[in-house]
């Protein structure tokens, strides 16, 4: 599927960006390992929380719908063994969180997903996970597919490399389902909370003290209703937009803005961007309100450090954002992105650069420097952010056209519509 956009309409009026991505696979795979019965409003409906929907159906949750919400009734503590591959797609939050659900369980089961996920590194989860007793089948480098035989593990101390909650989400399940001991869990910058949020609210034991995760061995949720608030990493985009198109005056309402989300803002807000934050409130334990954005001009910024893990999907955006500001933007610390759907660093400098921007590549970040975007046909590497990044570039100024968006779908399929709807 191809998308284009045009300069020059404003975005006007009010919008709602769809229902956050990390609080709906959460939502879905807690529930599925619960006691009891939860209902799921808000949940995103997008090609990666069904892969993680038809995952936890396999694994024996049911899940049905109920008016625009879903019905999750859980399976007790106990998954059952999968008669088939469980298919992550393009997801990899589906496929590191459910293998340590799994490892966790006295289930063996397959894994796999998209040519993108394949290409993903694996062994940032099972190898913390094979120290605990689980055992894994995996191409080489721990690429997917990916065989886990799981069950009888004893909960560890880790302290991981990297800031993922990903990782972090993996091992806490792994240690729902363990036998003895105690997940000690550690990592350089705090990565998103999501997952302790929800669990604690299901009765879940998670201590933290300075910064360090402790969660006890075998423990089972109780179903918790959820309303998923909207996805930030998706507001990002309309923030952006409505920041570089002159004349934007928009409001995106119910927005999650969990403090280990929300970099975007501060970063924004450093550029010099005009966002107020009204309506602040509570969905499901997690803070909400509506972002006021107007068009402004910003300026160059550095982005580096403890923030990037609060921003790490929103780079894409940031850099176009920094294509249009005054002055050089620089971006370190975020050699991550070489390892999401694809290799985020060099899809946006090599984008950037075919549309006249002038950018420079670093192994752990760019550095952009601001004022002049022509616009053009840019390859999106497969990559849902990296597309609509370079679109809402082109409502700026140029045009820009993706060959082939079709992956947007993976995380935001109303992107489109919604953004030629705040269009006037
Ligand atoms: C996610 C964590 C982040 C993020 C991804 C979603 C999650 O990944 O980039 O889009 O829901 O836990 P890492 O854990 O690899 O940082």
């Amino acid at each position: 599927m191809q998308l284009s956009t045009l300069p020059g309409r404003p975005l006007t009026g009010r919008i709602r960006v769809p229902g956050d991505k990390s609080v709906s696979h959460r939502a879905l795979m807690f529930n599925g390992l619960a006691r009891g019965t939860a209902r799921v409003e808000g949940l995103l409906d997008a090609l990666d929380v069904r892969a993680t929907m038809r995952c936890m159906r396999q694994l024996g949750a049911t899940i049905e719908p109920d008016g625009d919400a879903w019905l999750v009734t859980g399976c007790g503590g106990e998954l059952s063994e999968p008669d088939d591959v469980l298919d992550c797609g393009n997801s990899g939050t589906s496929m590191r969180l459910l293998t340590g659900l799994i490892a966790g369980q006295e289930v063996f089961a397959v894994l796999n997903g998209d040519e993108h996920l394949r290409k993903r590194p694996m062994a940032r989860v099972t190898r913390p996970l094979s120290t605990m007793g689980a055992r894994f089948w995996t191409r080489m480098e721990g690429r997917a597919p990916i065989a886990v035989q799981g069950g009888a593990l004893t909960a560890t101390a880790y302290t991981s490399p990297i800031a993922s909650a990903q990782v972090k989400s993996a091992l806490i399940l792994a240690t729902l389902g363990a036998e003895r001991g105690e997940l000690v869990f550690r990592e350089p910058h705090r990565s998103r909370d999501h997952s302790e949020r929800m669990l604690r609210a299901m009765g879940v034991t998670i201590d933290e003290r300075d910064g360090v995760l402790y969660v006890p061995a075998g423990q089972v949720p109780l179903a918790r209703d959820v309303v998923v608030p909207g996805d930030i990493s998706s507001a990002a985009f309309f923030l952006v937009a409505a920041s570089i198109v002159p004349g934007s005056d928009l409001v995106v309402e119910n927005v999650g803005l969990n403090p280990t989300r929300d970099g975007v803002l501060e970063v924004l807000g450093a550029m010099g961007a005009d966002i107020t934050v009204e309506n602040p409130r509570d969905a499901s334990g997690e803070p909400v309100a509506d972002l006021h954005v107007r068009h402004v001009g910003l300026r160059g910024t550095t982005i580096g450090g403890a923030v990037i893990p609060r921003l790490i999907d929103e780079v894409p955006a940031l850099a176009v954002a920094a294509a249009f500001a005054q002055g050089v933007t620089t971006i370190t610390d975020a050699a991550e992105l070489r390892v999401k759907e694809t290799d985020r660093i060099s899809a946006v400098v090599d984008g950037l650069a075919s549309c006249g921007v002038d950018v420079a590549e670093q192994p752990d970040g760019m550095t952009i420097g601001g004022g002049h975007f022509a616009g053009g046909r840019i390859d999106a590497r497969g990559d849902h952010r990296i597309a609509m990044s370079f679109l809402v570039a082109g409502c700026a100024a140029g045009g820009v056209t993706i060959p082939d968006a079709s992956n947007v779908a993976t995380s935001f399929p109303t992107f489109a519509s919604l953004l030629e709807g705040a269009r006037v």
